[in-house]
Order: structure tokens, then sequence, then C-alpha cells
């Protein structure tokens, strides 16, 4: 059984929030991090799947940054080309050759990727999606699907959880939204009913991974294909968690759906800020010819844009041992979970999709996304707490991300850590 981790070991983690509560605020810079307990761990060092915090305890590390890290922490080509880049001056707001080949690649990988644009985040990549898409209809109006996640802007920072359509967060403007039609993700019919010839857009996550993990419904993506064709609507995937990790291609090419529009970030950018919008040169056009003004001072940073280079460099060569690497890990860790709950009498619920796995504590199985209300977030996060413990980091809420750099020492250390963890739930 793996080592358990006491109080003393977070000590320091303690203390660093203490002193970081002073003067920044919340103690963090993005809010979900500060959940995470028995208190958020401060990194000192990343290397490979391994993650070293400031007290010297070494973590599994399956947070990832939140998904950027595809290739784990310090992968060497990575580092290499940015240090490279660097060398060369940092040359901000300038016009590179890392951009122009960053969107090469995006080209060859993407399947409907033919022109890309640059932006520093995913959650402005979705803004520049929309206003893409108003621009070429001429309409305003946006599906948007409950619980799927855009970034956190107020026009689609809404709908977050189960049961809630309001705003996901407060202070924001509560007509910001008005031009959305919330639908429930999954149910291809009620998208076929609501949508006319007066939307834009259909946005969505083709796996929602940030709802729990659930690979489309059969036939789903393709009759959100058909409809928003019969209407004129632009398709929008967000792949920022789908992109370059169900496959090279992302969401689109595993399911053989391609949208008008993809926004990509997070594993694109190899662990630095990134986001872009791709899509055919028509469906670009609006900022192909210049006509919609695209802004940003930190736009196609030659930093970003070589970690960029560099990881879809590394994820295009590896691919074929990669990807069905990647997803046999998670499924292992999946299995072995399932099966060490059962033997504990913890009711665990793993959702997997390729290379992602969502722990949902407190129900045995989940019928599909609408249900995923049922878990027990206070539970899921007890798990995740006790597998902290044993030297695993998942996401405070459950969601876990393999990396290429997992190997199969990773895994029997963490699937040693499930079986300790559950074990500790049951008492
Ligand atoms: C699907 C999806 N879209 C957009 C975003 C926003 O990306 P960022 O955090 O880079 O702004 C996220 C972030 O988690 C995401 O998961």
């Amino acid at each position: 059984m793996s080592a358990v981790l006491d109080d003393a070991a977070f000590a320091e983690a303690r203390a660093h929030r203490t002193r970081a509560m002073r003067h920044l605020a919340h103690g963090v810079s993005s809010t979900p991090r500060a959940s995470q307990r028995p208190a958020p761990i401060v990194a000192e060092r990343g290397e490979g799947a391994w993650i070293t915090d400031s007290q010297g305890n070494r973590f599994i590390d399956y947070a990832l940054g939140y998904g950027p890290l595809i290739l784990g922490h310090s992968p060497a080509p990575v580092l290499e080309a940015v240090k490279a880049e660097l060398d060369r001056g940092l040359r901000t707001a300038s016009v590179n050759h890392a951009e122009m080949e960053l969107a090469e690649a995006i080209a060859a990988c993407v399947p409907s990727a033919e022109l890309c644009a640059f932006v520093s985040t995913g959650t402005e990549a979705v803004q520049l999606a929309l206003r893409v898409a108003r621009a070429a209809t001429g309409r305003i109006k946006v599906v948007k699907f409950r619980t799927n996640y855009h970034g956190w802007f107020d026009n689609v920072h809404v709908a977050g959880r189960p049961g809630d359509d309001g705003p996901s967060a407060i202070g924001q403007d509560p007509h910001a939204a008005d031009s959305l039609r919330l639908l429930d993700w999954g149910d291809a019919a009620a998208l076929e009913q609501a949508l006319d010839d007066s939307f834009a857009a259909v946005l969505l996550e083709p796996a929602a991974i940030n709802p729990g993990c659930f690979a489309p419904p059969e036939g789903f993506l393709e009759r959100l294909r058909a409809a928003t064709r019969r209407h004129g609507a632009m398709l929008i995937f967000d792949e920022v968690i789908t992109g370059f990790r169900l496959a090279l291609g992302g969401a689109q090419a595993r399911y053989g759906v391609l949208p008008d529009l993809t926004v990509l970030g997070k594993a694109l950018g190899g662990g630095l800020p990134i986001g872009a919008v791709c899509g055919s040169a028509a469906a670009m056009a609006p900022l192909a010819s210049g006509a919609l003004f695209h802004r940003g001072t930190f736009n196609g940073n030659p930093l970003s844009m070589a970690a960029g280079i560099a990881t879809l460099g590394v994820l295009r060569q590896g691919a074929a041992a990669i990807y069905p690497r990647m997803g046999a890990q998670a499924g292992e860790l999946a299995d072995h979970a399932r099966a060490e709950a059962r033997r504990c009498g913890v009711p665990l619920c793993v959702q997997q999709v390729g290379p992602v796995l969502q722990l949902f504590a407190g129900v045995d199985s989940l019928a599909g996304l609408p249900d995923a209300g049922r878990a027990d977030r206070e539970l899921t996060q007890r798990l995740t707490e006790a597998l902290l413990r044993r030297g695993v980091q998942a996401l405070p809420r459950g969601l876990m991300y393999l990396s290429a750099a997992h190997g199969p020492a990773e895994i029997d250390l963490t699937r040693a850590a499930f079986t300790g963890a559950l074990a500790d739930l049951a008492r």
C-alpha cells in the first residue's frame, strides 16, 4: 500500500497560503486552484509526469496545468525551442516566423483547419470564434449547451451547474448572455427543434469534458452538423481541451464530424499561454480579409508559438504510439478504480473519454450528462484529497489527464494510490 502524507507534509503549503492571502487576492491566480485539499500545493518543480512541491513532496501529476502539459512537465524539445526563441529577444507583438509555422502545423493536424488566428487564451479564442460567426452570418443568436464551459466572459459563462441557467459568477452582467439559447448537451432533437435561420452559431464541447467527461451520444454531432448546415449557422467546436488530446486532430478527427470553426488552446501551447481559432478559408473569411478587426498585444507571441510548434512536432512524430498508450493507461486506471471501489463498497462512477478521466463519487453509474448532478461533489473532493495524500494529484473536482510522460511505473503507483485512497474513504 502507498505511503500516506500526513498534515505535517502540507505545513508549507498552508503557510504559503496564509502569506499569499495578504497581497494576492484569494492567494491564487484562478479561483479553482484554491480548492485543493488539504491545502493547495505549491509547485516548485515539474519533471515528466511528476511535480515536486515546496516541501519536497513528490506527486504523480494528472492535473497537468489544467490540461496544457500534454507532454508532461519540462519536455526537452519544448524547453529547448522556447530557450532558443528567448535568445533571439522577446519580440512581443512582432510579425514572426513562428506564428506562420504554427499555423501551418495546425493545418496539418486539424482536419477542418486551413486558416488560423491566434490569441492568448481559450477564453479569448471563444470570443473571436463567436465574432467570426456573427460577422460571417450577419446574425447574433447562438446556441450554447448547459454545463459546457467556454471561458469566463459574461456572454458565455452561464448555466455552469446542473439546474442553474444563470450567471456562473457574481458580478456578471445578467444581460450579457441574452443572445444565447441554452439547450441540453446530447439532445439532438431539442437542437433540431430550436434551430432556425436566425442563429449565427451552435457552440459546444464536442466531447463534454468539463461537465464530467462524456463522449457524444451516437449521431449527436452528425445531427448538429446537418441542422446547422440546413439553417446556415456555423458549427463551432470548442476543442480547448479535446484538441490534440482525443487524437492528433482532436475530437473532430476522433468522431469524424467537421465543424466550421474550431477553438483551440491548452495543449496547443504545450504549457505557454495560447488560444486559436481555425477553419476553412470560407469560414474564416471575415478574418482573412481583414474586415473583422482582430486585436491583441500578445497574440502570436514568439515564445508560445515556439512551444506550440515543438509540442505539435513531438505529437505528430509519436502520434501512433502516444494516443493509444494514453488511452490504454486511462482505461487501466478507470478499471482498477472501479474494481477497488466495488471491493471497498464506495459508490464510484469513473467516466473516460480517451486519455481523460472523471471521478464521480457517490454514484455507481450515470445515465448521461444531465444525470451528472447526482454525483456527490464533497465525496469526490474527499477522494482527490485522499489521492493527493498518497502522492497522486488529480484536479480537486475529480478530473484526471494522462500525458505522454506517464509510464508503467507511474500507472502502477497510481493504482496503489487508488487502492489506498478508496480504502480510506470506506473507513
Ligand atoms: C472547453 C474550454 N473552453 C475554453 C476554456 C477557456 O480557456 P482558458 O482558461 O485558456 O481561457 C476552457 C478552460 O478550461 C475550456 O475547458
